[in-house]
């Protein structure tokens, strides 16, 4: 699974922890920045991962910042990205069933970096039970489409 990381200031220490746990777990992300803990805007790194899923050039994504919202506000501006900030496991979980997520946002000020692995690897391993859901995206993605200008 080709994944994307990105984060701000807020999130830099625990994307550094979650690259590593993905390398654990035989997935190479693409990091996408920051490098470094100086203060950055989140937009800017954020858009450079939920532009790439938007497009289908990386099949899912995962951004940091200090509580997770800024991302998330962000990310889904993009079209066709489903972003959901989950600070624990059962929206994590929900996110993959019910809202087929393909960006997962973390408040890397909010959780602590065992639960933010669990996280992760409970959004990566679970499947979107489509069903009623699938309708339910699809009304979203209709909606998209007729507001969408660009
Ligand atoms: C940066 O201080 C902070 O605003 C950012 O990390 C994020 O929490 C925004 O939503």
């Amino acid at each position: 699974m080709q994944i994307g990381l990105a984060c701000d200031h807020g999130g830099f220490e625990l994307k550094e922890e979650l690259k590593s746990f993905l390398r654990s777990v035989n997935i190479e992300p693409a990091d996408m920045g920051t490098f470094a803990e100086d203060s950055v805007d989140y937009p800017d790194f954020g858009m450079l991962v939920a532009e790439k899923v938007s497009r289908g050039e990386l099949e899912r994504g995962i951004l940091i910042c200090g509580t997770g919202i800024g991302m998330s506000i962000l990310a889904n501006k993009f079209p066709g990205v489903r972003a959901a900030l989950a600070n624990d496991l059962y929206s994590a979980r929900l996110s993959r069933e019910h809202n087929d997520s393909n960006i997962l946002v973390i408040g890397g000020r909010i959780v602590a970096k065992d639960l933010a692995k669990e996280i992760v690897r409970v959004w990566l391993e679970t499947p979107f039970s489509a069903g009623r859901h699938k309708r339910r995206l699809e009304k979203i993605e209709a909606i998209e489409k007729k507001n969408f200008k660009g």
